[in-house]
């Protein structure tokens, strides 16, 4: 099968050019000068000669953008007494119409349990049912000995990075000594540490304190983790991981201060890296503060933070310095009001903030909302868009250059987008499986038009053209972008 997407602006981290891509079965297989196809394919010979495409996309006037990579979901994730809302299947699916083609959920190692087990539970829940390719990280919840056995077994079938959480004691908490073991691993056998980066003990205190007060609203989420706690959170992290010798990437990172602590390491030479997320550049306390039960949308961890306090600029800054490397989603979707068979699962914490559940949705609306705040506000440019939304991404997980360009070789995951058409987001628009966008009446312009994922058509003319289980596991590589 062969298909040419032709009239276009190919733009990856590093081009922006007029060209036309061939693709063959699941690959691109040629790049070449817009209506060139026949020169081409003469200096080719007549393999590929005349525009043998079995099917033509037209591209003009349009962005041909690498398909994006999504490095931190949690598809059906248990949380708080309830699950995320997203299956893998409902949840790849909405990825695919958002412009994602690659994502990295999290396996969940249950406390007392091998971890491998958690690996396997994992993989059967999303085996047949991805729209699009996937891989795991693995959440360490239980650091002993099997279990830094288990950190090499699981590198052999391409999970080279763990998640460690300072925060949440009691259910995925590892204290200090448990943090430094699993580094010293990593920095053994190559993987890389995530780290949720927030003081989860003083927290606990807080909001302890906060709900003796009676302060129980959603916004009291966001007070009782003020940046302090993830500033000192990543700092410490930094610490033990510049002595273990271990790459760091700190996850959903939201407060300036955390990201200063990111700036000095890497003006040392460290190996450390960080993501922040779309909820964390256009969202904040106002939005916490929305009338009745509404701010428990928005809760999550790290916090939305004040938007008086300088944090989204930063996050911005970080972005165009590189010193932050990445935008994900941390896609973690609750329901608000009613879900057939979750109910309602925001609604557990009426009352009581500390029983919201902590995520929120996004996996869907990364692509469009990051080019509306890079392209439509000038913040910045087509190519570092890219980088921070597919290429790093594949070279930080060891997916590069499979995933996260177009290039001769490439998996053909590609997103033709139309930065000529205006749309005000809403939930009556969404394919992810929960009740609101957070990005509810933002207007925005472009719109992802036609997906490919390895060469199938799976989104054009407003269709979802795939099929559950085409998405395909990826083993991957160590991280790509050490110094
Ligand atoms: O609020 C969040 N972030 N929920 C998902 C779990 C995590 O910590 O990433
Ligand atoms: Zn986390
Ligand atoms: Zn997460």
């Amino acid at each position: 099968m062969r298909t040419l997407i032709k009239g276009g602006t190919v733009v990856t981290a590093t081009e922006i050019m007029q060209a036309d891509v061939l693709i063959e079965d699941e690959k691109v297989v040629a790049i070449y000068a817009p209506g060139d196809g026949g020169g081409w394919a003469r200096a080719a010979g007549d393999a590929i000669a005349g525009a043998l495409s079995e099917k033509v996309i037209d591209a003009t006037g349009k962005y041909v953008f690498p398909g994006g990579v999504d490095v931190h979901t949690h598809m059906e994730l248990p949380f708080g007494g309830t699950y995320a809302s997203d299956t893998f299947e409902s949840g790849t699916r909405a990825a695919a119409w958002g412009g994602t083609t690659t994502l990295i959920d999290f396996a969940v190692q249950t406390i007392g349990e091998p971890m491998m087990d958690g690996y396997e539970e994992w993989m059967a829940k999303a085996d047949g049912e991805c729209a699009i390719d996937y891989g795991f990280h693995m959440i360490v919840s239980d650091v002993n000995e099997q279990t830094l056995k288990e950190m090499d077994m699981l590198m052999g079938e391409g999970v080279t990075s763990f998640k460690l959480f300072m925060a949440y004691p009691g259910v995925l908490y590892s204290n200090d000594g448990q943090i430094f073991r699993a580094m010293q691993k990593a920095a053994e056998n190559g993987a890389t540490i995530m780290m949720h980066a927030e003081n989860g003990i003083v927290i606990d205190v807080l909001r302890e304190q906060a709900l003796a007060r009676g302060e129980t609203d959603p916004i009291y989420h966001s007070v009782t983790r003020p940046p302090v706690t993830e500033a000192e959170a990543t700092h410490r992290a930094i610490a033990y991981a510049e002595l273990a010798e271990c790459p760091l990437y700190v996850v959903h990172m939201s407060a300036k201060e955390a990201l200063d602590e990111i700036i000095a390491a890497r003006d040392r030479g460290s190996n450390v890296f960080a993501e922040t997320c779309p909820q964390y550049l256009f969202l904040g306390w106002k939005n916490l503060n929305e009338p009745g039960f509404e701010g428990a949308k928005y809760v999550c961890s790290t916090p939305v933070r004040s938007e008086e306090q300088g944090h989204q600029e930063a996050l911005w800054r970080g972005l165009a310095t590189n010193d932050l490397q990445i935008v994900s989603t941390d896609h973690c979707p609750f329901c608000m009001n009613d879900h057939p068979t979750l109910g309602m699962q925001k609604q557990l914490g009426v009352g009581d903030f500390t029983k919201i559940p902590n995520g929120l949705p996004g996996v869907e609306e990364r692509f469009t909302m990051m080019y509306h705040g890079a392209i439509d506000e000038g913040r910045l440019s087509l190519n570092r868009f890219v980088e921070i939304i597919a290429t790093t991404p594949a070279k930080m997980f060891g997916l590069f250059p499979q995933k996260g360009t177009i290039a001769i070789g490439s998996d053909a995951d590609i997103v033709v987008f139309d930065p000529g058409t205006h749309q005000t987001l809403s939930a009556d628009g969404i394919h992810m499986d929960v009740d609101y966008t957070c990005y509810e009446g933002t207007e925005v312009s472009g719109k992802v038009e036609t997906v490919l994922s390895r060469g199938r058509v799976i989104i054009e003319n407003g269709e979802y053209l795939g099929t559950k289980g085409d998405g395909r596991y990826l083993e991957r590589g160590t991280n790509q972008c050490l110094i």
